[in-house]
């Protein structure tokens, strides 16, 4: 496995690949990697010849610059993690100057599902999620690219750049990998205070619940259900709470409606922010 952080080491890595006819998958990520991370690069190396992970904390996606600054930043525990995996062949992991010698400009016009829950609360979030995705398609020019339905709504987004940029390639979607306590896995749970982090089971939990009560419930009764048994609990706020159709992400207002839903849900656990989602 080799470690990369220049652009042209991973293009001449690629050509020769390319040259001997092998497939390439490639799983963007931002580091701090852990199970969830580790199931994608596990399914690419089933799909493809040469699997490669990219690890860059993406400075243009973050709307908040605490988070930014505070985002973990663990490269030398990643590269043994995935190192000791046998799943991958390339790790790249390059500086915030070699992605951006100069500052992206480009805007992009992702659509209604870029406007909803994330994107209304967190501007220029997807913007930024767009340009460094593309750029690392642009670059790698993979068969395929994986994603986890953690960021549910992210894989809708990038679905959309990529018919908008006419790029050609297969966007994966992979399961959520979670704690036994049914926490999702994420980069930021580890900057969880000990209570948050004993109490932040109580989302999925009650996903679980909400699930169960979906056919006897009407949408703002199961809101209102989610929302006030997990604000029961101190250390958990919720931001929002929505029901979306599963492609479209259609706001759901009859819980009859035969389409594939899916409860998203964000909430504020001390100063981290935590989303779930489960498809009911
Ligand atoms: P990051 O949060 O590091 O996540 C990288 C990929 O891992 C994303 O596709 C995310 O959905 C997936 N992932 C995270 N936790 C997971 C879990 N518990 N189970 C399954 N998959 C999980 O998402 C990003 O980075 C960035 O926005 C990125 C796409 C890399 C662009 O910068």
């Amino acid at each position: 496995m080799q470690v990369l952080n220049k652009k042209k080491e991973l293009l001449s890595a690629l050509d020769n690949f390319r040259k001997e006819g092998k497939s390439i998958g490639l799983v963007p990520t931002m580091g701090a990697l852990h199970k969830g991370h580790l199931s994608l690069v596990e399914k690419s190396n089933k799909d493809n010849d040469i699997t490669i992970i990219s690890i860059f904390v993406n400075p243009t996606q973050f709307n908040d610059k605490s988070d930014l600054k505070n985002y973990p930043r663990t490269l030398n525990n990643d590269v043994k993690f995935i190192k000791t995996s046998g799943f991958c062949d390339i790790i790249f992991a390059p500086s915030v100057e070699e992605i951006y010698p100069e500052p992206d400009n480009r805007e992009f016009n992702l659509g209604y599902v870029s406007t909803v829950m994330e994107g209304a609360r967190r501007p220029g979030h997807f913007n930024g999620v767009a340009q460094i995705v593309s750029k690392l398609l642009y670059l790698v020019k993979p068969n395929k690219a994986y994603f986890g339905m953690k960021d549910f709504q992210q894989i809708a987004v990038i679905k959309s750049m990529v018919k908008l940029l006419s790029i050609n390639v297969d966007i994966v979607s992979c399961p959520i990998v979670r704690e036994i306590d049914g926490l999702a896995l994420s980069s930021r749970n580890r900057l969880l205070t000990y209570e948050h982090r004993k109490n932040a089971p109580i989302i999925h939990q009650t996903l679980v619940d909400a699930a169960k009560k979906s056919s006897t419930l009407n949408v703002e009764d199961l809101k209102s259900f989610i929302t006030n048994k997990i604000n029961e609990n101190k250390y958990l706020q919720v931001e929002y709470v929505e029901i979306v159709e599963q492609e479209s992400l259609k706001i759901i207002l009859d819980l009859k409606e035969k389409n594939s839903k899916v409860i998203c849900i964000a909430v504020q656990a001390g100063n981290i922010r935590l989303i779930d989602n489960m498809v009911i």
